[in-house]
């Protein structure tokens, strides 16, 4: 049965579409696929996990709808984002004759949106593609705002498009067979969120930590719904990342250094967020005139989400270095996202020494369990 599902507009010089979220969306993905792009023929791009979960009804409402439908299926995990896997989707849509009239449907978490969305964006210049995530990360974050991609030897995310979506269908009733990782994973870029669009935001998720952690599906759906209107709204503001868009990466700076320091799978990208996050308010109590307050209810809010501190055997020299390989780097300076107060943030330049003493720091603090 479909609950009335919500509508988030976003409108990009790229492409306007809407964002619907609710429970049981994906038993009527054939039919709006159907509306928006009638006569087009339908290339599922799915992940094996996903696939034997929800495969079945999403597949069975495209040929309900009398949409032919062609399935592709990808290896789960990070390392299907790939040049190669990329071009062995486009070779099958030009052997099974897709053409300009097709539609792709991106089934799954950030891998396989990502993956397919960059497919779209360049099989025949470009075909429409409809998003339908089906991880709380996908659906808070990757499947809005039209970032695409695929990782290179050198570094994940290295080639990629803009590709603005037809639509973004997220059922929020598909979370419940998520895995515990993957719910970790979603809580951070949702107290992300929550963070950086402002007080309510940040009270409301303190408020509902309990009924998240246990799944409950109306805090689940309020949460996504929170987390997708601000993403929808900063995107809509800044399609390019030319200035607004700059601030989503809250706590990724430490976070893609860790996870490349450690090597990529070893620490969930969920955890490094978080740390990143605790790292980044920390230097905003330093630089940014951000209160012990707001430090601690940072931190507060991400033990409650189960995002606990860890200790990790890097240097600070090590951390640095990556920080300055990452493609967000500029002029060989490091870059962070600060916040001084819920809902506030700037881009700060950081030197070398300041972030060598806040490593230390935050090491120490990781080895003390706080
Ligand atoms: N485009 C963007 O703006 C953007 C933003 C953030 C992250 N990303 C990208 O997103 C990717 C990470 O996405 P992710 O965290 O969704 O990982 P993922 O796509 O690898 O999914 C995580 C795991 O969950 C499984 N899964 C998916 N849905 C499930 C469900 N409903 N039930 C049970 N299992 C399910 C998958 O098979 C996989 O094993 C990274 O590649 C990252 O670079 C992109």
């Amino acid at each position: 049965m479909i609950v009335a599902p919500e509508r988030i507009p976003v409108r990009t010089p790229g492409g306007s579409y809407d964002v619907l979220v609710g429970p049981g969306l994906l038993r009527v993905v054939g039919g709006l696929v159907k509306r928006l792009a009638p006569g087009a023929r339908c290339f599922l791009v799915t992940d094996g996990n996903v696939a034997r979960l929800h495969g079945p009804i999403v597949e069975g409402s495209i040929l309900d709808a009398g949409v032919e439908l062609f399935v592709a299926t990808q290896n789960p995990g990070e390392a299907s984002k790939n040049w190669f896997e990329a071009g062995m989707m486009m070779e099958l849509l030009s052997e099974a004759g897709f053409g300009r009239d097709s539609v792709l449907v991106a089934l799954g978490g950030g891998v396989v949106g990502d993956l397919a969305g960059f497919v779209a964006s360049v099989y025949m210049r470009g075909v429409p593609v409809v998003h339908v995530p089906t991880t709380l990360l996908a659906q808070v974050d990757s499947s809005i705002g039209g970032k695409t991609g695929v990782d290179l030897r050198h570094g994940k995310n290295l080639a990629g498009t803009y590709w603005q979506p037809l639509m973004v269908l997220s059922d929020t009733s598909c979370l419940a067979s998520l895995p515990e990782s993957e719910w970790r994973c979603g809580f951070a870029e949702l107290a992300k969120s929550a963070f950086l669009a402002g007080d309510a935001e940040t009270a409301g998720l303190e408020a509902s930590c309990e009924q998240l952690v246990a799944g409950d599906e109306e805090t689940v759906r309020a949460a996504v719904l929170m987390a997708a209107g601000f993403k929808a709204r900063v995107v809509s503001g800044d399609e390019r990342e030319d200035c607004d868009r700059e601030q989503l990466n809250y706590g990724h700076t430490l976070a893609h250094a860790l996870e490349r320091e450690l090597g990529y799978g070893t620490v969930s990208h969920g955890v490094a967020v978080a740390e990143g996050m605790r790292f980044a308010a920390a230097l905003s109590a330093r630089l940014a005139g951000a209160a012990p307050e707001w430090v601690q209810r940072q931190e507060r809010l991400l033990d409650s989400l189960g995002l606990t501190r860890g200790s990790y055997d890097l240097a600070s020299d090590k951390l640095l270095a990556a920080m300055h390989a990452d493609k967000k780097a500029r002029d060989g300076k490091v870059r962070f996202i600060l916040s001084r107060e819920p809902g506030q943030w700037s881009a700060v330049t950081v030197e070398d020494d300041i972030l060598r003493e806040a490593l230390d720091m935050w090491r120490q603090q990781g080895r003390e369990g706080s």
